[in-house]
């Protein structure tokens, strides 16, 4: 058994993709497995942390011994889910990959096809990080940025802009980093601007740097 560090916090972790509807049989989704976010769950619960894994869509199992797990599909359940939880934790970490526009307009009826082109008008979803940070009072709060090009530079921005106190930048570019894959390839970048870069590891590695961080702020 490793180390109880983490015992008796109460952590709110969020995976996986989350699923816009549009119509009974058709989505929108993302290519997050869920493996990051499920990683640091399990790493937090051998830690000792009480956690609460609030998941989207995925194939994985659920690590063990979770306080709860919480599946939702859109984007809107994903944030109700975690304003619910808000008050009780002390840590939030943001690893799913939230859709950032869902359809307008639902169909309750499959759309049709016809001759024409088909239109879907997309509507801005709210961004959970965004409005967990202004409400984070003296919670810790963490990002993932996963990027194509230009990662440090969207990376500060998203940690100024969503209040978080670190950010775990993915390179997608890198092979064995991001989505699906059972490794990654991390920056850190703290809210002053420090930059820590690791090499490819396991998630469940990733997940206990990530972990080791909270720590450090969590002691402070
Ligand atoms: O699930 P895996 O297959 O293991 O893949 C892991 C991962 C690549 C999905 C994960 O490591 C990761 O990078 N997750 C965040 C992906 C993402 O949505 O990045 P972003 O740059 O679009 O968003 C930045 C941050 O804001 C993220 O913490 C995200 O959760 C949050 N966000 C984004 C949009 C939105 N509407 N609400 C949010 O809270």
């Amino acid at each position: 058994t490793k180390n109880q560090d983490l015992k008796g916090k109460n952590i709110i972790i969020t995976a996986g993709p989350t699923l816009e509807k549009i119509d009974p049989v058709r989505y929108l989704t993302n290519r997050s497995s869920g493996k990051m976010g499920y990683a640091i769950a399990g790493e937090a619960v051998k830690r000792g942390a009480n956690v609460t894994l609030v998941s989207g869509p995925t194939k994985l199992n659920p690590p063990q011994n979770l306080k709860k797990f919480i599946q939702i599909e859109s984007a809107q359940e994903m944030y109700e889910a975690v304003v619910r939880n808000l008050e009780e934790n002390q840590v939030i970490i943001k690893s799913a990959a939230v859709a950032d526009y869902k359809p307008k307009d639902y169909s309750d009826k499959k759309i049709k096809k016809s001759d024409d082109d088909l239109v879907i008008r997309l509507d801005r979803n709210k961004d959970i990080a965004y409005e967990i940070g202004k409400l984070k009072e003296n919670r810790i709060l963490v990002g993932f940025a996963a990027e194509t090009n230009d990662l440090i530079e969207n990376a500060k921005g998203k940690i100024k802009r969503k209040n978080l106190d670190f950010i775990v930048a993915n390179d997608l570019t890198q092979e064995g980093a991001g989505f699906g894959v059972d490794t990654n390839i991390i920056k850190t970048i703290d809210a002053q601007g420090n930059i820590t870069e690791y090499p490819k590891m396991k998630k469940e590695e990733v997940a206990n740097v990530i972990l080791d961080k909270i720590k450090v702020l969590l002691d402070k």
